[in-house]
């Protein structure tokens, strides 16, 4: 049986953008486990996707639509997902809300964790993403990851997580792995849609 896939979501495109160590830890945490699944980073800044809806000049819509069919068919390629995902003002990143508005079909019925940094952890940006999901019909697992940006980075910049980060990142991506397997059945075998 092929391995599952899950692909880890750089959910941040800010420049200078703390997402990627803490994108970067997540990968090779999860690699490091050798738990049969093959691990993915997907960076949303590779995508340059335009807000949903919204007119492009001409001279990049080609482009544009482009980066929305690589981005849908990116997601679609997973069987679930980790989510990076920073605190902008109590809430899911613009970037990241607006990428996940592209989409439906291509993660319904699909397993997600997440990874937040933030005051507290990103909980909040976290509690967000769980109401997108609802309707997204995301399988949001119940562990999550929630480095500080006090005590796990320094000058709020540098990553240096604190080892206990690694139980609930195992738990995280067991739950994951476990929902992705279950759910893939579901994909297969039902007429269950978004
Ligand atoms: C516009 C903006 C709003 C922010 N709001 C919050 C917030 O409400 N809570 C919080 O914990 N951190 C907040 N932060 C801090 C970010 O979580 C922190 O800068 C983080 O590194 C952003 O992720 P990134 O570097 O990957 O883009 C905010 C940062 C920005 C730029």
């Amino acid at each position: 049986m092929a391995n599952l896939k899950v692909g880890i979501i750089l959910g941040s495109v800010r420049q200078g953008r703390n997402a990627e160590a803490v994108t970067n830890w997540m990968y090779d945490f999860a690699v490091k486990r050798n738990d049969g699944v093959d691990y993915e980073i997907v960076d949303l800044a590779d995508y340059q996707l335009p807000l949903l809806g919204a007119q492009v000049p001409e001279v990049i819509q080609a482009e544009s639509e482009a980066a929305i069919k690589a981005w849908s068919e990116k997601m679609t390629s997973f069987d679930g997902y980790v989510f990076v995902a920073p605190e902008y003002n109590h809430s899911v990143g613009g970037a990241l809300k607006n990428a996940l508005d592209y989409l439906k079909p291509e993660v319904a019925n699909k397993a997600a964790g997440l990874v937040g940094y933030g005051s507290l952890g990103g909980t909040r940006a976290h509690e967000n993403l769980r109401l997108i999901f609802g309707e997204l019909q995301v399988a949001d697992v119940q562990t999550a990851v929630t480095f500080s940006l006090m005590t796990d980075f320094e000058n709020m910049s540098e990553f240096k997580p604190a080892d206990y980060h690694a139980a609930n990142a195992n738990t995280m991506l067991d739950q994951v792995k476990a929902w992705s397997g279950v759910l893939k059945t579901v994909r297969e075998n039902s007429s269950v849609t978004a």
